[in-house]
């Protein structure tokens, strides 16, 4: 286990779980300049729990994430969280929610065997794992409700504004960071239709 720091907090971090990086930092930058108390807030993929351990400070938040050791780890930085796909196993409507979708453009011989894998593998073209996302958020997300999400250049933003426009989302872009090869923005995307 190691432990890391981010606003003077301290959280746990443990092998095989996403070691959080600039796109969890930005989204958790992002989410905490939107979301206000009180408000249904889901996270979908925690990892290690690192926006959610920031998020819950400001209101009740649950989490999902399909990787046991991300589970396991998100509940020792003191994140509620359901092991699940997506959130197949979640029931009711959030008025936000909130994703660090894994979005590398991924072939076979770059797959890992391990349940890292899930941290970044989005298929081909990196956007796999955001079209199964939208292809059932609705149940969870009324009308009016937002995700917050981050995504790399290297997954094509806008292939993934167009995909959240085809769904029926507003799409604005409140975070943009450049890193080394690439560049990093936070969606806001609300739901109109
Ligand atoms: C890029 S990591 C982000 C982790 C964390 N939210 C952060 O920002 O540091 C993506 C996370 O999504 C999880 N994930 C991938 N596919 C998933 C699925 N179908 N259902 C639930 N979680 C999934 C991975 O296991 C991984 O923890």
């Amino acid at each position: 286990m190691t432990v890391r720091i981010y606003r003077d907090k301290e959280f746990e971090l443990l092998e095989g779980v996403y070691d959080p990086g600039d796109d969890s930092f930005l989204l958790v930058e992002a989410a905490l300049k939107d979301i206000r108390a009180g408000e249904k807030v889901l996270e979908v993929g925690t990892g290690s729990g690192v926006v959610s351990f920031f998020v819950k400070d400001v209101t009740r938040v649950i989490a999902t994430d399909i990787n046991p050791i991300a589970c396991q780890n998100a509940r020792l930085n003191g994140v509620e969280v359901v092991r699940t796909d997506l959130f197949s196993g979640i029931c009711g409507q959030f008025d936000v929610i909130i994703f660090n979708p894994p979005y590398l453009p991924t072939s076979e011989d770059e797959k890992l065997d391990t349940w890292l894998n899930r941290a970044f593998d989005g298929g081909p073209d990196g956007r796999d794992v955001i079209r199964q996302f939208l292809a059932g958020v609705k149940r969870i997300l009324p009308i009016g409700g937002r995700v917050l999400t981050v995504f790399s250049s290297l997954t094509d933003i806008d292939a993934v504004a167009e995909l959240y426009r085809q769904h029926g989302f507003s799409v604005e872009t409140v975070a943009r960071e450049k890193v080394p090869f690439e560049v990093l923005v936070v969606f806001k995307c609300v739901r109109l239709s």
